[in-house]
């Protein structure tokens, strides 16, 4: 049986399986969760070794457990490491939902669940083409499995774990959906990921609240100089005015630039489906190379002083942010940190004290499109989709990324399937039906063309 009749005549139940594990709500950042987020790694477990892969484990680590598992059929042949992330982010705000988060629904030929496409579809999708190649008799590399649960929340047990597991997890490349294709007719494959900051900042203006009449305007208000040190890191040409902060920043040739330029986009569209009427940016960057190729700073969260129902008249003592800064190569995430940190303290006035705190990191990549892997992915792809891929920039982060090749010198494809539309961590998540068989039928045409390209 060829792999497309495999997948036609088992279409519901690969839907279905999909399903079981996004009825279980494996939220990575919420520690009420963690029973859920076990549970979860079981079943992705007994799904693997339903599929065929032997020697498959639950890895425990200081965080949540990492699934291994592997096919080895012949050490001379290539070895491909899937890997992929079965944590979620949190579903709140449930009530913006209109399916419940973990109860997967089907509407307009689309699956809504927290997770859909962010990463249960899309790691599933490779669980499901094992099971396809196995059973077709297709398999014509080794594979070994590598899914873990804590990516949402940074990776921070991985590193170890790869560190100390590099015969086991040695591969000639390391196969990853977990990002996006431009539309259903075209196709693309990201060939670079930003890394990233995350810093939290405390302001602190007087010891305790204080009536922000008999007080106001004498002594500062944290919230207000909060609001003004975040103002001020950026100019009016939105560049960010962090002393060196873009100093490690490579600059992108003419010919990728013009590369990047003739990826299909339309603005309109874009406005249109995030109901804002212009988009505001770095000046002298299209939309495509900002979110791409340059360096970001925003606020994920900013919080303080009185936020209950009515009026309180209330100088706050203290003033909260998150911040995110997004990372081009060859900038460091532990480089970029620091200055932060120092510029922060640097702009404080006097009358508030700062304290900055900085949550987990990751460096940006690229990925080489020169590769027998790349090469394998663009063939396949072209197969499955009738068109040839076209190389992008990935806007957001999979740190792993760069410690894969740190750790264990492997590079990566990123062979992803959703779509920016998606809504991932935001409510009404969703994966096409579409989007998750035709990465089921495309997997198994990269095992095969990164077979014969090895050869
Ligand atoms: N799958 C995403 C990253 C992604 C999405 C890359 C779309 C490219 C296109 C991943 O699960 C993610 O959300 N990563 C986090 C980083 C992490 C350290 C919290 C991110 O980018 O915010
Ligand atoms: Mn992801
Ligand atoms: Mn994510």
């Amino acid at each position: 049986m060829s792999t497309t009749s495999y997948i036609e005549s088992n279409r519901d139940r690969f839907l279905n399986e999909l399903f079981e594990i996004l009825r279980i709500p494996s939220i990575s950042a919420d520690s009420a969760f963690a029973g859920d987020v076990r549970k979860c790694a079981e079943k992705v477990a007994e799904f693997l070794i339903a599929a065929g892969a032997d020697n498959v484990v639950l890895e425990e680590t200081a965080g949540n457990p990492i699934i291994y598992g592997e096919k080895i059929i012949d050490a001379s042949l290539p070895t491909v490491l899937v890997y992929g992330h079965y944590d979620v982010q949190p579903s709140v705000p449930d009530e913006l939902w209109n399916t419940p988060p973990f109860e997967p629904t089907i509407i307009d030929n689309k699956i809504y669940a927290r997770g859909a496409c962010d990463d249960k579809g899309q790691f599933f999708m490779h669980v499901k083409a094992f099971e396809t190649m196995m059973q077709t008799n297709t398999l014509l590399c080794n594979i070994k499995f590598m899914i873990e649960g804590e990516e949402e929340v940074g990776s921070n047990n991985l590193g170890t774990y790869c560190k100390n597991n590099k015969e086991k997890l040695k591969a000639d490349v390391i196969l990853i959906s977990d990002t996006g294709i431009i539309a259903n007719d075209c196709p693309s494959i990201d060939v670079g990921l930003r890394g990233l900051s995350y810093v939290e900042v405390e302001v602190t203006g007087p010891r305790i609240d204080l009536h922000s009449g008999v007080y106001g305007g004498a002594v500062a208000n944290p919230i207000n100089v909060l609001c003004t040190m975040i103002a001020s890191m950026h100019d009016e040409n939105r560049h960010i005015t962090i002393p060196e902060f873009y100093d490690d920043v490579e600059e992108v040739s003419a010919e990728d630039r013009a590369a990047l330029g003739r990826i299909p986009f339309s603005l309109d569209d874009y406005k249109k489906h995030l109901d804002i009427d212009d988009v505001l940016g770095e000046k002298g960057y299209t939309t495509i190379e900002r979110t791409g190729t340059r360096p970001t700073l925003d606020v994920n969260g900013i919080w303080g002083g009185y936020i209950g129902e009515g009026a309180k008249t209330v100088l706050p003592s203290k003033a909260y942010a998150k911040i995110s800064m997004r990372l081009v190569p060859n900038q460091s995430s532990e480089k970029i940190t620091e200055i932060f940190q120092k510029h922060f303290e640097s702009i404080a006035p006097a009358g508030v004290k700062v304290k900055v705190t900085p949550h987990h990191g990751g460096e940006p990549v690229l990925t080489p499109t020169t590769s027998n892997a790349y090469k394998a992915a663009a063939l396949a792809m072209t197969e499955t989709f009738g068109v040839e891929p076209i190389p992008t920039r990935g806007g957001g982060s999979i740190p792993i990324v760069a410690l894969f090749e740190k750790e264990l010198q492997t590079k990566t494809v990123l062979m992803g399937f959703g779509l920016d539309s998606d809504a991932i961590h935001s409510p009404n998540e969703h994966y096409g039906i579409f989007n998750y068989f035709k990465g089921i039928e495309t997997i198994p045409q990269f095992f095969k063309h990164f077979a014969a390209l090895s050869k």
